[in-house]
């Protein structure tokens, strides 16, 4: 196979891409997208603050342009994200209690109805725990109303969309001697024995200044093993060269060594796309060239 999307394809997996409504309109961009990736998430359009700038109103123009991009190319989607900390709309950021935790439920509902049945998995919920040794929630304004605002969430996003696949996303989950990777999979663990709909856990894999761990394969073998599907979200990669090729080989044999593992996003398309664009941590660079990591991956897949 010559392209990523169709390499992963031979093990029922799919490979997907962040994208920018604003680049859709970019011949250069679209062309690699449409040739190389079969599953989308976009990178900022479908978060709170983009869809509902103003509290009970809804803005899905951006998103719809992902979206319908995506399907008519008989690509897939990502959800991401319907309840985070951060990229809230300034009404939501101030708010706090009952009136808070009402509308985060009222958001959920609405957006992943808006989208229902057009999503392969949603990130219901990004980014609750603390990074460190405490293993604690993340202190934010939609924890403060209540400890259980994470499987309220995940209940209202099932109620509006049964069809997708709903999972948790998080980043620094990749080490599975981490306080915070042991924190997210006890809340998993507890969440399959009591029966709160959860289905899989995304694993973001933003590697900066870090390499791979070498035990990456068991957090995602043992996630799996809770029953729920892994998918690598938002994979990037800081360096260069052949370092950066064996990262992301790596990453890419983890997935494929354990069939749960049903798929890789990586955070944008070329370098000059990337949220990090001066650590040049994707998989093309700024013209569009293949680069080594790129053929790293899809000589692996
Ligand atoms: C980033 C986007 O790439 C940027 O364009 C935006 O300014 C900030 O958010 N974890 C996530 C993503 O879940 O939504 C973040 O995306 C990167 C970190």
């Amino acid at each position: 196979q010559d392209t990523l999307g169709a390499a992963a394809s031979q093990t029922g997996r799919y490979f997907g891409a962040a994208v920018a409504a604003h680049k859709l309109s970019e011949p250069a961009y679209v062309s690699i997208l449409d040739r190389e990736f079969n599953m989308v998430t976009a990178e900022n359009e479908m978060k709170m603050d983009a869809t509902e700038p103003n509290q009970g109103q809804f803005t899905f123009g951006n998103a719809d342009r992902i979206v319908n991009h995506a399907l008519s190319r008989g690509m897939r989607v990502r959800g991401h994200t319907l309840a985070w900390h951060s990229q809230q709309p300034g009404w939501m950021q101030g708010m706090e209690g009952p009136g808070l935790r009402q509308a985060m439920l009222n958001h959920v509902t609405q957006v992943a109805a808006h989208f229902r049945g057009r999503i392969h998995s949603w990130d219901v919920v990004n980014e609750a725990f603390e990074d460190g040794g405490s293993g604690a929630r993340r202190n934010s304004n939609l924890q403060r109303t209540g400890n259980d605002w994470i499987e309220a969430a995940f209940r209202a996003a099932r109620a509006a969309d049964p069809g997708a696949k709903l999972c948790y996303n998080d980043y620094n989950i990749d080490d599975w001697s981490h306080a915070k990777t042991q924190a997210v999979y006890r809340m998993v663990q507890d969440f399959r024995s009591r029966g709160v709909p959860i289905d899989c856990v995304g694993l973001q894999s933003h590697f900066f200044g870090v390499n791979v761990p070498a035990n990456y394969q068991t957090t995602i073998s043992s996630f799996a093993a809770l029953g729920v599907e892994v998918q690598i979200t938002e994979l990037d990669v800081g360096g260069s060269g052949w370092q950066q090729a064996d990262n992301y080989r790596r990453v890419t044999q983890a997935c494929l060594n354990v069939p749960r593992c049903t798929g890789i996003t990586v955070w944008g398309i070329r370098d000059s796309d990337s949220w990090r664009a001066s650590q040049t941590p994707l998989l093309f660079d700024g013209q569009g060239n293949k680069k080594e990591a790129y053929y790293s991956v899809l000589n692996t897949l």
